[in-house]
């Protein structure tokens, strides 16, 4: 579904992503890994074309279609979900008003009818349920005020509505209590139903055992330097990374 080849990024002209491969398939989960300035948010935000990360090489397809011409808003409508590593507030737009507004308009491109009030509402109570969030939290303005912990849950609420074909979640655990890391857990594995492919930003144990990747990828220097599965994560947690496997 999602296939990078040889991708080159720079930021401000200094070129942090330096050649990257990976392939995500349908229904797939893949934990990326990596010491921090390793280029992992780098990748993430130039998968949904944040214009700050320039493409000067390789390509990105999804869905068997070249991105490299999009703009975030046509990624997003195609399926392409990101939760920030540090998500911004947003005032003056209530929490209610941001997920009526984003899933519509993916709905309009799908040629899907808007949500009806009733609809939404129902939604949001059994979404507000699943990740134990008071519904007050829907009246209030976008991340404003919310605590680290608070925003990481906030943003598997509009991943819950939105329903993405991949969602990228950069760091969704750090800062999280340990209560909220099953609770993001759970959000994962409902959307998981659905078919939903994933690529999670962790350092953490928990929540990479938790999430049951198929594949784990190791960055280093803007590059993946090694690929495995579950076993290659309880070896960098245990060993840390080790500069001369390259
Ligand atoms: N907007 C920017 N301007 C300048 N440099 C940037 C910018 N964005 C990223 N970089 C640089 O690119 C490199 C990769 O950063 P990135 O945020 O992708 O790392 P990361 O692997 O996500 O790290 P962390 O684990 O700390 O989140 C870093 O050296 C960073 O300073
Ligand atoms: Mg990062």
């Amino acid at each position: 579904m999602l296939d990078i080849k040889d991708l080159k990024v720079s930021v401000e002209g200094k070129q942090i992503l330096n050649g990257v491969n990976l392939h995500i398939g349908p229904s797939e989960t893949h934990v990326i890994m990596g010491k921090n300035g390793s280029g992992k948010s780098s990748l993430l935000n130039t998968i949904v074309k944040n214009p700050k990360y320039e493409i000067i090489g390789g390509d990105i397809s999804f869905l068997g279609e070249s991105i490299l011409e999009k703009s975030v808003c046509d990624v997003a409508r195609a399926g392409i979900f990101l939760s920030f590593q540090s998500a911004p507030a947003i005032s003056g737009l209530s929490v209610s008003n941001l997920l009526k507004n984003a899933v519509n308009s993916v709905r309009k491109a799908r040629g899907e009818k808007p949500l009806t009030a009733p609809e939404y509402f129902k939604l949001a109570k059994e979404y507000c349920e699943l990740l134990e969030i008071p519904n007050e939290w829907l009246k209030r303005q976008v991340n404003l005020g919310f605590s680290g912990g608070e925003k990481k849950k906030l943003s598997m609420l509009e991943m819950l509505f939105l329903k993405p074909k991949l969602a990228l979640l950069d760091e969704p655990d750090s800062g999280v209590d340990v209560d909220a890391v099953n609770i993001i857990a759970r959000a994962i594995d409902y959307l998981k139903q659905f078919g939903v492919s994933f690529i999670i930003v962790s350092h953490y144990e928990k929540l990479i055992s938790l999430s049951k990747p198929n594949f784990v990828h190791v960055m280093q220097d803007g590059v993946v330097v090694q690929n495995g599965d579950i076993t290659l994560a309880e070896k960098v947690i245990k060993q840390g990374f080790c500069d001369d496997e390259k």
